[in-house]
C-alpha cells in the first residue's frame, strides 16, 4: 500500500502581499499595519503580540505564502468581517484518488478546540463528492469528540451524472452542528467501489461556503479538486463570558467604543462587539465607532426628499409644497405647507429650479384644489415664497385647516364679521384664528395671491399678524395670530364682566390702534387702508396690548389712479359721509372710522341707537350734538367721568376733526397717532405732578405738528425688517 496519508492541523496564515495603505482610518490598533494584500486586518486582529487583542487573534503577513503564527492552527485568511464576527478561511479539500495502481489520500482535520474561533454551522456545508462514497465527518461540538455524521453519494454509471446540484447523485451535503470547534474527514474503507474508477478517479469531502459552491460532473470525472481548496466561514468572539459578565469587569471588557453594543456570540461562549444603529467603524477601539453619513451614498429619502445627516441617524426633508409621511420618515407627500423657517430648505429648493418644481406640483394637486389654488394666485404665492427666504408665511392645506377647526366645527368659533366667519384653531401646536372668507368675487380672485403677499409683509406689534393662508379651497381661509383677550368691543359694551379700563388704558390703547393704522397707510407698501375700522377689529392680548385685524380682505390702493376702487364695504355706524358719497376709499375713510372708534372709547356707548331720536341715532351725530350743546359730560362712559376733564377734551377734541365731514381737513393716521402719544404722555405726565397749563396747546394746532411729520417713521421701518 503506497497510501500517502497526510493527516495535519490546519493551520491560519494569511494571504502574503506588500504592506497596504489604509483605505478607512481606525480599523487597528495605532501603529499596527491594519491590511496584508487585499485583505485588511481590523482589531483585535492584529499583526504581531502588541498589535492584536491577544495571541488568538495574532496574524502574520509575510512575502513568503506560508507563514504560520504560533497558535495551534493555521489557515490562510481570505477576509475578516468586524460586524458580522466572522472570518472567511481557505480549507485544503479532502480526497482519494486511484488507479490501478496507486491510492493518493490527503486526509484533513481542523482543531479550533480553546480557540476563540467555531465553524459557522450556518454558511458551511459539509460535501462529499464521488460515486458510490459514504464520507464522514467526525466533529466536536465544545469540548466533546464524541459524534460522527455523513453522506452517501450514489452512482454507478457515468451517465447518471447530471449537473443539476449536490443531491445524492455523485454529491452529497449535509449541515454541521451549531459550536462546532473540531472536524475530520473520513471515507468508509469498504463502500469505495473500485469498480468506478475507470470513470471516476476520486472521491472528495469537504466542509465549503455553500454560497461559493456549485456542483460540476467534472468534479467526479477529473482530478481538478485533488490538492485545491475551498474557503469556509469561520466565527470568532472575545472571551469566553457573555456580555453581562464581561461588562462588570470594564478594563477587560473589549466593546471600548463610544455608541457600541454588546452580543452574545451564537456559536461560542463569548461575546462581540458591534457599532450603535447609525454607527460604523470598529466598536473594539476607543472611539472606533463613527456616525453613518447616511446621505452620502445613496439617499435613503425618497426622490425629491433631501437627507440631512445626523449623529447615529439622518432625516429627511421634503422641497416645498411637501413633508414627511409619519409613518416612515422617508417620502415625502404633498402638503402645501411651507415652512419657510429653514434656509437650508430654501437654498436646497433653489437648486430644483422652479419649473419642474411647479409641474411637479401640480400633478399632485386634485383637479378641483388646482383650480382654487391657480385662481387664487397660489403659484405667484408659492413663487415669492420660494425666492424670498424669511418670508414668514405658510400655505396650508385643506386637510391641515380642517383639522386644526376640528372641521369647522361652529363651537370653535370665535366671530363673524363681514368678510367671513372666523373660527379658534390649532396649528403646529399654536393657537390661531382661522378666518374663512365670504365668497370673493370673481374679477378679484386672481389678486389674491398677490394680496396676500402684501399683507404677509405686514409686521407691526399692534396688527394681528397673517401666518398663512389656504387657497386650495372654494373661499380662501386665511390663518391669523390667535389674540388672547378678544376684542375692545367687548370690553368697552361690558361683555367682558368685571373688566375696568381706565382712561389711561384707553388712551393707550387708541394710541396703539392710530400707530398700527398709520403703519398700514405711510410705511406699508403700497398703502393699505383698513377699509372697516371699529371696535370689533381692535382685539386685546392679555396684556392689553392693542391688535388690529380684519384688514385680510382690504382694498389696496390702486398704483393706477384711474384704477378706482368702487365696492362699498365697512360697518354701519363708522362709515366715512364722504366714502358713502364717493364710493371712494381714501385713507380718511380709516380716519373717519377711527373717529368713531375714539367717540366709543369716551362713551361706551353703541355706534347705532335705534330708539334715539334721527339725529342722534349714529353716535358720531349724537356726539356732535352733544358737543355743541355742551353737554359731553353726560355722554361719557361712567367709568371715566371722574378722570382728567382736561385729557378727556383733548380725546373728544381729537375725534371730532376726525368726524369732519371734509375728508381732506381731517388729520392723517400719522398725526392722529402722534397726538394721542402726546395726550397719552401728558395724562401719566400730570399722574402726581403739578398741571403745567403750557403744555395744553391748541388741540393739532400749527405748532403740534413740525417738520418731518410725514418723514419716515423709524420704529415702522424697523417693525417691517421681519425675517431673521
Ligand atoms: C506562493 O504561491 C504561489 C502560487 O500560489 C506559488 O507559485 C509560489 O511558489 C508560492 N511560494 C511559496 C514560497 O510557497
Ligand atoms: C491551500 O491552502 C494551503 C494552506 O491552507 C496552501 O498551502 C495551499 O497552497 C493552498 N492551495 C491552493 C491551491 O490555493
Ligand atoms: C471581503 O468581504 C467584503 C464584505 O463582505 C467584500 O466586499 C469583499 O469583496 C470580500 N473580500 C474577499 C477577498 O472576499
Ligand atoms: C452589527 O451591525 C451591523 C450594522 O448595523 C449589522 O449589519 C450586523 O448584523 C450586526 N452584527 C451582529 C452580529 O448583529
Ligand atoms: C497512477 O498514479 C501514480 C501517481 O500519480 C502514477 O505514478 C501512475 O503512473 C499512475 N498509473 C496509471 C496506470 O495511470
Ligand atoms: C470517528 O468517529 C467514530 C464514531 O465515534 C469513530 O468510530 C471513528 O474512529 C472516528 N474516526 C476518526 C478518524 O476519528
Ligand atoms: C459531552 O457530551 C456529554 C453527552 O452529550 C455531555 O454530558 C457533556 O457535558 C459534554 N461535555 C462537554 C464538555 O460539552
Ligand atoms: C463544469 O466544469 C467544466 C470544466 O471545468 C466547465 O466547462 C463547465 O462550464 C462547468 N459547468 C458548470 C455548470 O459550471
Ligand atoms: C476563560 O478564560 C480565562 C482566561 O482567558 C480562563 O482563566 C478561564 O479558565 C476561562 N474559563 C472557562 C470556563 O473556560
Ligand atoms: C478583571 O479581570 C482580570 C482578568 O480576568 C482580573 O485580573 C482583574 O482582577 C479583574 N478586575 C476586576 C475589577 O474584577
Ligand atoms: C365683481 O366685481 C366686478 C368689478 O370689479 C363687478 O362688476 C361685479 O358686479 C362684482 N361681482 C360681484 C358678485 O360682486
Ligand atoms: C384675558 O382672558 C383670560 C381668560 O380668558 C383672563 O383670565 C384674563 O384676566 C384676561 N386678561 C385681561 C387683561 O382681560
Amino acid at each position: 500500500m503506497g497510501a500517502i496519508i497526510l493527516i495535519t492541523q490546519l493551520f491560519l496564515l494569511i494571504l502574503p502581499s506588500p504592506t497596504k495603505v489604509a483605505e478607512s482610518a481606525n480599523i487597528a490598533l495605532p501603529g499596527c499595519r491594519d491590511s496584508c494584500g487585499e485583505v485588511s486586518i481590523p482589531y483585535p486582529f492584529g499583526i504581531g503580540p502588541s498589535c492584536s487583542m491577544s495571541e488568538a487573534f495574532e496574524l502574520s503577513c509575510s512575502i513568503t505564502n506560508l507563514t504560520t503564527i504560533p497558535y495551534r492552527y493555521s489557515a490562510v485568511i481570505l477576509n475578516i468581517s468586524l460586524s458580522l464576527g466572522q472570518l472567511r478561511a481557505a480549507m485544503p479539500i479532502s480526497s482519494k484518488c486511484y488507479n490501478s495502481t496507486t491510492k493518493l489520500i490527503s486526509i484533513w482535520e481542523a482543531d479550533l478546540i480553546d480557540t476563540p474561533y467555531r465553524f459557522n454551522h450556518e454558511k458551511n456545508k459539509f460535501v462529499v463528492i464521488g460515486c458510490n462514497t459514504v464520507g464522514y465527518l467526525n466533529f466536536t461540538v465544545n469540548q466533546n469528540y464524541s459524534y460522527f455524521g455523513g453522506c452517501v453519494s450514489g452512482c454507478d454509471r457515468p451517465e447518471s451524472l447530471s449537473d443539476v446540484s449536490c443531491s445524492g447523485i455523485g454529491c452529497c451535503q449535509t449541515s454541521i452542528p451549531k459550536g462546532t470547534s473540531y472536524i475530520r474527514f473520513w471515507f468508509d474503507e469498504n463502500f469505495l467501489n473500485s469498480e468506478v474508477y475507470s470513470f471516476s478517479p476520486c472521491v472528495h469531502s469537504m466542509l465549503t461556503e455553500e454560497d461559493g459552491f456549485a456542483f460540476n460532473t467534472s468534479y467526479i470525472t477529473t482530478q481538478q479538486l485533488l490538492d485545491q481548496n475551498t474557503s469556509i466561514v469561520i466565527d470568532w468572539f472575545i472571551g469566553n463570558t457573555t456580555c453581562d459578565s464581561a461588562q462588570t469587569n470594564k478594563s477587560y471588557y473589549a466593546c471600548k467604543s463610544d455608541y457600541s453594543i454588546c452580543l452574545n456570540s451564537n456559536s461560542g461562549p463569548g461575546y462581540l462587539c458591534n457599532c450603535s444603529d447609525g454607527y460604523e467603524g470598529n466598536p473594539y477601539l476607543q472611539g472606533g465607532c463613527q456616525d453613518i453619513d447616511e446621505c452620502t451614498n445613496q439617499n435613503p429619502c425618497s426622490m425629491d426628499g433631501k437627507c440631512h445627516n445626523l449623529p447615529g441617524s439622518y432625516k429627511c426633508s421634503c422641497p416645498f409644497g411637501k413633508r414627511i409621511k409619519h409613518n416612515d420618515g422617508r417620502d415625502c407627500e404633498l402638503h402645501l405647507s411651507l415652512l419657510i423657517g429653514s434656509c437650508a430648505s430654501i437654498v436646497a429648493i433653489s437648486f430644483l429650479g422652479f419649473g419642474t418644481y411647479m409641474v411637479h406640483e401640480r400633478r399632485k394637486l386634485s383637479k378641483l384644489e388646482e383650480k382654487y389654488f391657480q385662481e387664487y394666485g397660489g403659484w405667484t404665492l408659492l413663487k415669492k415664497i420660494q425666492s424670498d427666504q424669511g418670508f414668514g408665511f405658510t400655505i396650508f392645506t385643506k386637510r391641515q385647516v380642517e383639522q386644526a377647526t376640528n372641521n369647522f366645527d361652529s363651537a370653535n368659533i370665535i366671530g363673524r364679521g363681514g368678510q367671513g366667519t372666523v373660527y379658534r384653531g390649532t396649528l403646529r401646536d399654536e393657537m390661531v384664528a382661522i378666518k374663512k372668507c365670504k365668497i370673493v368675487n370673481e374679477s378679484k380672485k386672481k389678486e389674491f395671491g398677490k394680496e396676500m403677499i402684501i399683507l404677509s409683509q405686514i409686521n407691526h406689534k399692534n396688527i394681528v399678524k397673517l401666518l398663512g393662508c389656504c387657497l386650495e379651497v372654494e373661499v380662501p381661509i386665511l390663518v391669523y395670530e390667535f389674540v388672547q383677550n378678544g376684542t375692545l368691543f367687548n370690553y368697552i359694551r361690558r361683555k367682558n364682566e368685571g373688566s375696568h379700563i381706565s382712561l389711561s388704558l384707553r388712551l393707550m390703547i387708541a394710541y396703539e390702534s392710530a400707530d398700527a393704522l398709520a403703519y398700514l397707510h405711510f410705511s406699508a407698501s403700497p398703502p393699505i387702508f383698513h377699509g372697516d375700522v371699529k371696535s370689533a377689529n381692535i382685539l386685546l392680548d392679555e396684556n392689553y396690548m392693542a391688535k388690529v385685524s380684519d384688514f385680510g380682505a382690504s382694498i389696496l390702493v390702486p398704483a393706477d389712479e384711474a384704477e378706482l376702487v368702487t365696492f362699498v364695504q365697512g360697518t354701519c355706524g363708522y362709515l366715512d359721509p364722504e366714502y358713502l358719497q364717493t364710493c371712494q376709499l381714501t385713507n380718511k375713510s380709516d380716519v373717519y372710522s377711527f373717529g368713531v372708534v375714539l367717540l366709543e372709547l369716551l362713551t361706551g356707548k353703541p355706534v347705532i341707537d335705534f330708539d334715539a331720536p334721527e339725529e342722534e341715532r349714529s353716535l358720531s351725530s349724537r356726539f356732535l350734538v352733544a358737543i355743541k350743546k355742551k353737554k359731553m359730560h353726560d355722554l361719557l362712559d361712567d367709568e371715566i367721568k371722574g378722570d382728567d376733564m382736561k385729557v378727556i377734551m383733548e380725546v373728544a377734541n381729537l375725534a371730532k376733526k376726525c368726524l369732519n365731514m371734509k375728508a381732506e381737513e381731517r388729520p392723517t393716521m400719522k398725526e392722529i397717532a402722534q397726538e394721542l402719544d402726546r395726550i397719552r404722555k401728558l395724562k401719566q405726565h400730570l399722574w402726581g405732578q403739578v398741571y403745567n397749563s403750557h403744555e395744553m396747546e391748541p388741540l393739532l394746532g400749527e405748532t403740534s405738528h413740525d417738520a418731518g411729520y410725514f418723514g419716515r417713521d423709524k420704529e415702522a421701518e424697523e417693525s417691517i425688517a421681519f425675517g431673521r
